[in-house]
């Protein structure tokens, strides 16, 4: 008899413990890979789940705009924004880019090239990188970007060389840039060799430029591809 309850007991508690295992599986299967998308990028309708805004505390605001004040005021960082915006000055000269392009940076780490496009005056720009930077930066895996097909003029990169899967990656930009806009990317210094092979990515571009340049110091080439059909 007593060990006929023990036998059950110990049934019992074999079972709670799975049970709670499959419960816990389930809640961090469920859990939703929520994109943080900031109330000031709601305006464009083209964000596929604008509704997850980030719930901030007034505290966890306050603290929020003291980090990015002291960070946004560092020498590194306006080097930075500077350069970059160097980049898309060039791209406004040749007609890539205007104000009222609706723009898509990839990888966008703190948001400097985000910040770079606002300063010289681009009103739509979205940054995603899978860890967020609000209010610069939400969050979004580049290889399955949370956007519709084609809402964007321009997307630009400058980490395409440090991507998982470069041809998924550069699908995932091609997909949402309209037919007729730009990708853009940024790489490491390279040669037509390499660059052919950049191009050999981008499977619904063609090719409009490569040119040498410098980002911070850093010897890089920009290369420019314009979408010509849909996904
Ligand atoms: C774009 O915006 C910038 C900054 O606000 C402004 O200086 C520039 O004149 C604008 N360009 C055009 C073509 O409106
Ligand atoms: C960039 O500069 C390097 C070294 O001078 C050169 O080999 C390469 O062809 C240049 N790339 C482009 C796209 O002009």
């Amino acid at each position: 008899m007593e060990r006929h309850i023990q036998i059950l007991l110990n049934r019992l508690s074999l079972a709670s413990i799975t049970v709670a295992t499959i419960t816990l599986l389930l809640l961090f299967l469920q859990a939703p890979p929520e994109t943080c998308i900031t109330q000031n990028h709601q305006q464009g309708a083209h964000h596929r789940h604008p509704k997850s805004t980030c719930d901030f505390t007034h505290r966890a605001r306050t603290s929020l705009h003291k980090k990015n004040t002291r960070l946004w005021s560092t020498q590194k960082w306006l080097k930075t924004v500077h350069s970059f915006s160097s980049l898309f000055l060039t791209l406004k000269s040749l007609s890539h880019l205007t104000n009222h392009s609706r723009v898509l940076c990839v990888s966008a780490g703190a948001g400097h090239e985000v910040r770079a496009l606002k300063q010289i005056g681009v009103k739509d720009v979205t940054g995603v990188e899978l860890v967020d930077s609000p209010p610069l930066v939400s969050r979004a895996d580049p290889h399955n970007l949370p956007f519709f097909d084609g809402v964007f003029d321009l997307g630009f990169s400058a980490h395409l060389d440090q991507a998982l899967f470069p041809s998924r990656y550069v699908a995932e930009m091609e997909r949402t840039v309209r037919v007729g806009g730009v990708c853009v990317v940024a790489v490491e210094e390279c040669g037509e060799e390499e660059v052919g092979e950049i191009g050999r990515l981008f499977r619904k571009s063609k090719f409009v430029s490569a040119q040498n340049f410098s980002l911070v110091g850093s010897r890089m080439t920009r290369i420019i591809f314009r979408v010509t059909a849909p996904p």
